[in-house]
């Protein structure tokens, strides 16, 4: 069996990335009938089929993070999901928290739930295949936000799911987004990702969670959506790397980015540009959902003659992303 550390160098290097197929019920039914697909259980295995067959997925994907329902499906051949991904030698990941709910006392503001019988449910997705796992806390900039109580609610949860994913022999993904929602600037985006990234190192510091055996997952620094002023892609790279130098301890194995709504052309280009921004302590590479499944979700429409152009179109993204970094 290997070791945390292992399965953290596993899923970030040799320019392979993570994908982010954990959408959800309710996120993945949306995103289904968006394309015209009725929101079933049978179709969203099948489209998680689709995904995970891709031929030749294994060259730039190393893992694949799956939602509970998909963990209990099988595909078409009999197999389990998690067996199927590691005949094909990628390693099966599973989401773990239960979906971010309004903080009290911080009106607009989330905290991530699901630490409540964590240590068991642990347990079981290792039984059923998973060697890492997700949580994703959301922090938002808007007046006043975020708010000191938001923050640390957010870093105590991933830091405690941290400690129980490794007692349980899982690699966490940590991940602490900072959403693109609204009109702030780069520099108030690198402000609250540094300052979300100090205290989540405290928090993991305390919690004793071994750095060597987790994957961060931040965003990129961008503008807000709504910003008037858009930075370059040059520009992103270097203050996203900027940020994480001040603020990542070296002891971390690899960085891996989710896309948080970027298109899928230009959270590739980021990336990429980020590899140019000198030496670096860490890899970093992508874990992102939308950028690399958004192209092939909308190829297929549920159609069974566009599967293969589906499968191709995610390959394209997959491909691009392993040669930019
Ligand atoms: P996106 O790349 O679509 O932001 O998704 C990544 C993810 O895993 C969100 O939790």
């Amino acid at each position: 069996m290997s070791t945390l550390t292992e399965i953290a160098n596993t899923l970030v290097s040799n320019r392979r990335g993570v994908l982010a197929a954990d959408e959800s019920i309710g996120t993945m039914s949306s995103r289904l009938e968006g394309v015209g697909v009725k929101a079933t259980d049978e179709n969203r295995r099948v489209y998680r089929e689709l995904i995970v067959t891709t031929p030749d997925l294994a060259e730039s994907i190393s893992g694949i993070i799956l939602a509970d329902d998909t963990m209990r499906q099988k595909l078409s051949d009999g197999r389990s999901f998690p067996d199927a991904l590691a005949d094909m030698g990628i390693l099966a990941g599973i989401k773990v928290d239960t979906g971010a709910k309004p903080l009290a006392g911080a009106p607009g503001e989330k905290v991530t739930e699901g630490l409540d019988g964590l240590r068991e449910r642990v347990a079981e997705y290792v039984s059923l295949g998973a060697t890492f796992a997700k949580w994703r806390a959301v922090i938002t900039i808007s007046k006043g936000q975020p708010t000191e109580r938001a923050v640390r609610a957010n870093v105590h949860a991933l830091a405690r799911y941290a400690g129980l994913c490794q007692e349980g022999g899982l690699v966490p993904i940590v991940e602490p987004e900072v959403l693109m929602d609204g009109d702030h600037s780069l520099a108030q985006c690198q402000q609250v990702t540094r300052a979300v990234l100090r205290t989540l190192f405290d928090e993991l510091d305390l919690m004793q969670v071994k750095l060597d055996g987790i994957v961060l997952k931040p965003n990129m620094v961008v503008a807000g959506k709504d910003c008037p002023e858009q930075p370059g892609v040059e520009e992103v790279a270097q203050t996203t790397v900027d940020t994480l130098r001040d603020t990542v301890p070296s002891s971390v194995p690899g960085i891996a980015f989710l896309s948080g709504g970027q298109s899928p052309e230009t959270a590739t280009r980021h990336l990429g540009a980020m590899q140019n921004c000198g030496e670096l302590p860490w890899e970093l590479t992508y874990s992102f959902g939308r950028a690399l499944v958004g192209p092939a979700l909308e190829t297929w429409r549920g159609e069974e003659g566009k599967w293969k152009d589906a499968q191709r179109a995610l390959s394209v993204r997959a491909v691009a992303n392993a040669a930019a970094r």
